[in-house]
């Protein structure tokens, strides 16, 4: 079940989330603590009003909520809201025998006993939940997990406890993102969604639902996913997801931000991952774990995606093939004969290999003229440094692989003096913005551009291709969803 966090202030205001809301969600948690104080009086009434079942919950500070007067007046306050429909209330588990405990059972209303732990996760927490359990209530853990290490421990809770069929339990924070999306995965009945967080890591219902379809994963369900730190803000899931949709593929692809590589690769066994993407700070972390690897994986030394064959991991990198397609015709035509590329970093590396194996002459340009170097060293190409770029200016092609005049340094320009011409074609790995300030002079001068962002969505299908053997469909590539939440 999606569960849908009512943060209003006013009984108005969530019911206005609730209709927004009502396609993506199964029930609903009603935060009497962030209601004003006229409003807590009509809390009762507020499960008549909406046609799923409502939780009451009154959430103290120490919680995480806005709750702050005496314990006393709080359970009173529940115990006199219990008169309405309510299907669920939230009772911490530190809370003793109360009277409000006592009036749900009289009145058929499930108790959850919550522990919120924002620190850690508690070490007993399987005895916990199973004791909980014992008495006949919910248990739920929300805890925050700083480790994949520590998102294992939560993953276990399925196996550990599997007789407790009623149990919540999510991760909060970066690391707890995971278990809120495959909440079925850890045996949770439910994950909580709201518009405004109100907890750690909380994503809208819109996205759980329409994106994730996080309720709709099964036994069956291919698991896949981006690998990095940061990693929530990836664009991947916008084009994997869809594309699982578009072609009826039972799977899922979500974020895992992975401080351990080597945790990530015991997750993945535990719970069958069967492909993903590595991006920064992890595509070279990776290779000692991989039993198989392409040419171009062994040559650049990094690999960007990951699928599962047979009994062993097999590493690709798709940034390559994303790169180098579009301009391949030019390149076999004698179109595009000579480049610069601008850096040597990560994303430099292959590009470089690229050209090079496709048979064009290569010049980097670096600011750290070193680096450059032993780039050019191992490809057989050329190097000079950044400052002499205009020396350059009879290239075909220009690849532009640096973070400069990437937000939020939008003027950034690695080049400013390159005279730019008609005959150039100008290829610019940054994504944001579509049009840096290179590549306006570019535009200026009737350049052919490149952008970043066609080469991010080409490598995202390749990896479409990988993990499902089928191509992306054709009929979502104008309308890849690519804007940031
Ligand atoms: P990536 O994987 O994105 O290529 P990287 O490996 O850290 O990231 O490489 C960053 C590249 O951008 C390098 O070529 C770096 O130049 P240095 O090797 O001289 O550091 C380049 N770069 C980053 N900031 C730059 C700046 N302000 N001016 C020029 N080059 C810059």
């Amino acid at each position: 079940m999606i569960c849908l966090v009512l943060s209003g202030s006013t009984i108005e205001e969530n019911l206005s989330q609730f209709s927004l809301n009502r396609p993506y969600i199964d029930l609903m948690e009603l935060r009497i603590d962030l209601l004003g104080e006229h409003a807590r009086v009509a809390a009762a009434e507020f499960p008549s009003m909406v046609d799923l079942p409502v939780i009451l919950t009154c959430r103290r500070v120490v919680d995480g909520g806005s709750y702050a007067g005496p314990e006393k007046t709080r359970l009173a306050l529940i115990e006199s809201c219990l008169e309405g429909k309510f299907a669920y209330v939230d009772i911490e588990e530190d809370v003793k025998r109360c009277a409000a405990e006592q009036k749900a059972r009289e009145r058929g209303i499930r108790i959850i006993r919550s522990l919120h732990d924002f620190s850690g996760i508690p070490s007993d927490i399987f005895h916990r939940i199973a004791r909980v359990a014992a008495k006949g209530d919910i248990p739920k853990m929300a805890v925050t997990p700083h480790s994949v290490l520590d998102l294992i421990t939560l993953f276990r809770v399925k196996e550990e406890l599997s007789s407790v069929t009623e149990k919540i339990v999510l991760g909060m924070g970066d690391f707890g993102l995971p278990s809120r999306i495959l909440y079925k995965k850890i045996g949770s009945m439910l994950t909580y969604c709201a518009d405004k967080p109100v907890a750690p890591g909380q994503i809208s219902a819109q996205k759980m639902k329409e994106l994730y379809r996080a309720d709709k994963v099964d036994d069956r369900t291919r698991i896949f996913g981006v690998i990095g730190n940061p990693v929530l803000h990836s664009f991947s899931p916008l084009i994997q997801n869809p594309g699982f949709h578009g072609i009826n593929f039972n799977a899922i692809y979500l974020p895992f931000p992975v401080d351990s590589v080597r945790s990530f690769f015991i997750l993945a066994e535990m719970i069958k991952i069967s492909g993903f993407s590595v991006t920064v700070p992890h595509k070279q972390a990776v290779l000692p774990y991989l039993g198989k690897i392409t040419r171009e994986v062994k040559q650049i030394g990094s690999c960007n995606t990951v699928v599962r064959a047979k009994n062993l991991w097999m590493g690709t990198n798709t940034d390559y093939y994303g790169f180098i397609e579009p301009i391949v015709a030019d390149i076999d035509a004698k179109r595009i004969q000579s480049a610069l590329v601008i850096g040597a970093g990560g994303a430099a590396r292959s590009v470089v290999w690229a050209l090079r194996n496709h048979g064009c002459r290569v010049t980097i340009l670096n600011r750290n003229i070193e680096r450059a170097r032993q780039l050019a060293d191992e490809t057989m190409a050329s190097f000079d440094s950044l400052e002499h770029a205009a020396h350059h200016a009879q290239v075909d092609l220009i690849v532009q692989t640096t973070s400069v005049g990437m937000i939020p340094d939008a003027d950034g320009d690695p080049i400013p003096d390159f005279p730019f011409a008609e005959r150039h074609v100008v290829y610019e790995l940054v994504y944001r913005p579509r049009y840096t300030a290179m590549l306006k002079r570019a535009r200026q001068a009737g350049s052919k551009l490149m952008f970043g962002i066609d080469m991010l969505v080409r490598q995202g299908k390749l990896q479409f291709e990988s993990f499902t053997g089928y191509h992306y469909p054709k009929r979502l590539e104008q309308n890849l969803g690519l804007e940031e939440d």
